[in-house]
């Protein structure tokens, strides 16, 4: 399967391209162009004379032209499942989740895109204000640039391309290399929705070549960024007047307190650490217990962890496949080894097979091993011993990252202590920090990133607010 670059609305072949293969099996699954600077400089230059257009397209257009993608895609979910679970070895139940989320992303999006909105503002408030009154539009920014990851390759583009065109704005999205079938699949559900030719480009390539193409010029006003810090933290030092939005990496982390129900919990945890073989930026990878139920909570998981089913993405019954590259395995394996070294307990896993790394578990972790303080991205947890819940917040806030954490205890005066002092985006009471729904607002503190995400949030990001004032006197 030869695939093309969506450029001004049309399919255009590459001069060069690269096979894809599947994560799991190795074998190839598609050609995919390599855009170099010149497509780039093309796909940039389409969005931006599309721009015009995208701006002046009145609200209830650009929402049903949303809704209407969100139709496709739901008349077409399975076959969006299984383009995520062939490229990126997510397992189909997983991937059926996603596309159910990327299709309410879409809807939310329909829905900010006729919720976009100003307010008045009362001058006579200040002196010399008397006899003026302002209002504020929000007015999209232009071409925003959007860089997306592996791990969400439906959900995670529509969080950049969904508000951008709530907004009006025109995008040109570079996928990420491991997945860029979803993002043509994308393009082609867009253009079926009827979105303006130019308003949608796709480009596929080096990461490097495309993203500093998109970086330098200045005819883009916005990129959007989820990927590993190195990178995201790059592009802001070079991004000069552009906004920039960044969702970086995290070692997310939660605090057990004494007195909680383990049953109900063990679950949810489990699903936290090892969804999408913890491939996820909020991924459960610090677990502190509280010693009194410590050895309970400890048993309990390991048990639950061992019973998951690690197999063929397309396999109805797979709980965890393959990583993304053979690279991550050897890198997760090395970092198990060195917590190892340090001191740590390997409670099971910490093996691997083939492309695949078994659900493991560490315990006794110190805090300087590589699995603690950096991001895992794989299905690695570590579970600690802390005699208060004080202690658990110490060890979470001692990390470049800050995207979520979360806490279970029965005693409200503690959650609301955690919701305080805990140095992150997003606290969850009483649940695992691998939390999101699509509205909500979305992003870290520290090495986690910059700006929100979540429909709403992102929209902000993607327009100028502009003040009219009008003066009666
Ligand atoms: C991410 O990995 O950043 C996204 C997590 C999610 O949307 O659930």
């Amino acid at each position: 399967m030869k695939k093309k670059l969506y450029i001004g609305g049309q399919w255009l072949e590459a001069k060069s391209y690269a096979e894809l293969a599947s994560p799991y099996s190795g074998e190839a699954i598609a050609e995919i162009p390599m855009a170099g600077p010149e497509e780039t400089e093309q796909a940039i230059e389409a969005a931006y004379r599309a721009r015009g257009e995208m701006a002046k397209l009145p609200a209830h257009r650009r929402a049903a032209i949303l809704e209407r993608l969100s139709r496709l895609l739901a008349e077409r979910a399975e076959e969006a499942a299984r383009i995520i679970a062939t490229e990126a070895a997510k397992p189909i139940k997983t991937a059926r989740a996603e596309v159910d989320r990327t299709i309410q992303t879409y809807k939310f999006a329909a829905e900010e895109a006729k919720r976009l909105s100003g307010e008045m503002i009362p001058l006579d408030a200040a002196p010399g204000g008397e006899g003026r009154i302002a209002y504020t539009v929000r007015e999209p920014i232009g071409v925003v640039g959007a860089i997306t990851p592996f791990n969400f390759p439906m959900n995670l583009v529509a969080h950049k391309v969904g508000p951008a065109i709530a907004a009006g704005n025109t995008i040109v999205l570079k996928p990420a290399s491991q997945t860029p079938l979803s993002a043509f699949f994308l393009a082609e559900l867009l253009e079926e929705a009827g979105l303006p030719a130019g308003a949608l480009n796709v480009v596929t390539g080096s990461g490097s070549v495309i993203g500093d193409t998109i970086v330098k010029d200045d005819r883009v006003k916005g990129i959007s960024f989820t990927g590993s810090p190195k990178v995201g933290i790059g592009i802001r030092n070079r991004a000069g007047l552009k906004r920039v939005s960044l969702e970086l990496g995290s070692n997310s982390a939660l605090i057990i307190d004494k007195g909680v129900n383990l049953s109900k919990i063990i679950p949810r945890c489990v699903v936290g650490s090892f969804s999408y073989q913890g491939q996820v930026c909020i991924s459960l990878q610090r677990i502190y217990v509280h010693t009194e139920i410590y050895d309970a909570f400890v048993a309990g998981f390991t048990a639950a962890a061992e019973k998951l089913k690690i197999g063929d993405p397309l396999d109805e019954e797979t709980d965890l496949s393959a990583m993304i590259t053979p690279g991550d395995v050897g890198r997760a394996l090395e970092w198990i080894e060195e917590a190892v070294g340090k001191g740590a307990t390997l409670a099971c896993g910490g093996t691997s097979s083939g492309r695949m790394l078994q659900p493991t578990v560490l315990l006794d972790v110190d805090r300087t091993a590589r699995v603690s303080c950096e991001e895992a991205f794989a299905p690695i947890v570590l579970i600690n011993r802390i005699n208060h819940v004080d202690e658990g917040i110490e060890l979470i806030n001692d990390s470049r990252y800050g995207l979520h954490a979360g806490i279970y205890t029965d005693n409200i005066h503690t959650a609301m202590n955690a919701a305080e002092r805990l140095h992150v985006g997003g606290v969850m009471i009483n649940d695992i920090p691998t939390f999101r729904v699509d509205n909500m607002p979305y992003g870290g503190v520290k090495e986690s990133g910059l700006g929100r995400e979540g429909v709403k949030y992102a929209v902000e990001e993607m327009t100028e607010l502009k003040t009219v004032m009008i003066n009666r006197t």
